[in-house]
């Protein structure tokens, strides 16, 4: 079936599985999925076709969008609860507690609905009545509560942390530390990339929020490939592993932000740790770059698109452009840009960043809010 040998790379504690037939066989419109669980991954890989013709490479996105929950972090929700429950922390009827304002609950929700379980999520004050109300609508139970640092025992993610503490039959799935969450992409999105590309795939790159899809796609694409997939990591700005990483480790203070959302850190991850060493590079893309994406993959490629997935089309585009003609270069298309457009497509939110310049003249038509 593949055009390389899978090949295993010599390494201690990867659990790698090898692509199964299962997984790989059958497509999504192929066959039956037992419940909402089985319909996760899988995803189309699609051709970029317009960037492609331009860069004289394969340029590639894995079609996140189409997860039930609409997003990439359904994969690494699943991962999560089935981990939770492997380990005996969850029960029939129990319930699942995390800290997240974005994707990452929407996946639970319907992960958690599908299974049985409650779920009950934290996040900060400051998100918008619209992701609190999609959540609750959803069957969560969601406590926002005030916006503070990391090292303050009232941030959202360690108050999501002592509620599942204080519950029978309760786990706190902790996105940003707990290593299923990277397992689900070694065992997932990695295996489906080599297999949609019969092994033909030269790089991948993506941003990072928990860093579980970059560093467990990199660590399927690495050690299938042998080393030979270049991997690199997108940051956007605001966010400090780009200089992390081209300082050798020198993490510094977080300063500055992004329009994108779900991606840009402050921390190296324990999702993130084990791979850090495995990546060819980083880049970093602007606001500026990942806006104009946002349309050109709307006008060029009928794609709508999420910002955090046009910073990666646009990471892919100079990744291949480095490579040179010739080379195919994945990325992730990790959300639509539903729940997005009342600021992407408005003029006033446009202006009020700065970026209503960034749009050229002939795609201005799609700014179609005030
Ligand atoms: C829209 C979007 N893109 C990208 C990511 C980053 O994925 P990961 O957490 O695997 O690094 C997230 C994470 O929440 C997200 O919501």
């Amino acid at each position: 079936m593949f055009r390389h040998s899978v090949r295993t790379f010599a390494t201690s504690a990867l659990r790698m599985a090898e692509p199964s037939q299962r997984l790989l066989n059958i497509a999504k419109a192929q066959g039956v999925a037992h419940g909402l669980t089985e319909a996760i991954g899988n995803t189309p890989l699609i051709r970029l076709n317009k960037l492609s013709e331009q860069t004289g490479c394969e340029i590639l996105g894995k079609a996140e969008f189409m997860n039930p929950g609409g997003s990439v972090k359904d994969r690494a929700a699943l991962y999560v609860v089935k981990n939770a429950e492997e380990l005996g922390l969850l029960k029939p009827g129990g319930t699942v507690v995390e800290g997240t304002a974005g994707n990452t609950g929407i996946g639970l929700a319907h992960v958690c609905r599908s299974k049985g379980y409650k779920l009950v999520i934290y996040m900060p004050n400051t998100q918008s009545q619209g992701k609190i109300d999609l959540l609750r609508l959803l069957g969560a139970e969601v406590y926002p509560v005030p916006a503070v640092a990391f090292d303050n025992p009232q941030n959202y993610n360690h108050q999501a942390k002592r509620h599942a503490e204080s519950m029978e039959n309760a786990v706190w799935t902790n996105q940003f530390d707990n290593t299923a969450n990277r397992q689900a992409h070694i065992e997932t999105t990695g295996p489906e990339i080599w297999a949609q590309t019969g092994g033909e795939v030269d790089a991948f790159t993506c941003a990072t929020g928990t860093g579980g899809t970059l560093a467990g796609t990199t660590r399927a694409l690495k050690t299938l490939s042998n080393g030979k997939v270049k991997c690199f990591l997108a940051d956007p700005p605001g966010s400090v592993l780009h200089s992390y990483i081209q300082s050798g480790g020198k993490l510094v203070e977080r300063s500055g932000s992004s329009i994108t959302e779900g991606i840009g850190q402050g921390r190296v991850t324990d999702n993130l740790k084990p791979d850090l060493e495995l990546l060819d590079g980083s880049l970093t893309i602007s606001d500026e770059k990942t806006i104009e994406m946002v349309y050109r993959c709307l006008d060029e490629e009928g794609l709508y698109l999420g910002a955090s997935s046009t910073l990666n089309v646009v990471a892919a585009k100079e990744v291949a452009e480095k490579l040179g003609r010739g080379h195919t270069v994945v990325t992730m298309l990790c959300d639509g840009a539903y729940r997005y457009a009342d600021r992407l497509f408005s003029k006033k939110w446009l202006q009020s960043k700065n970026l209503l310049t960034s749009i050229p003249k002939h795609l201005e038509k799609y700014i179609v809010l005030p």
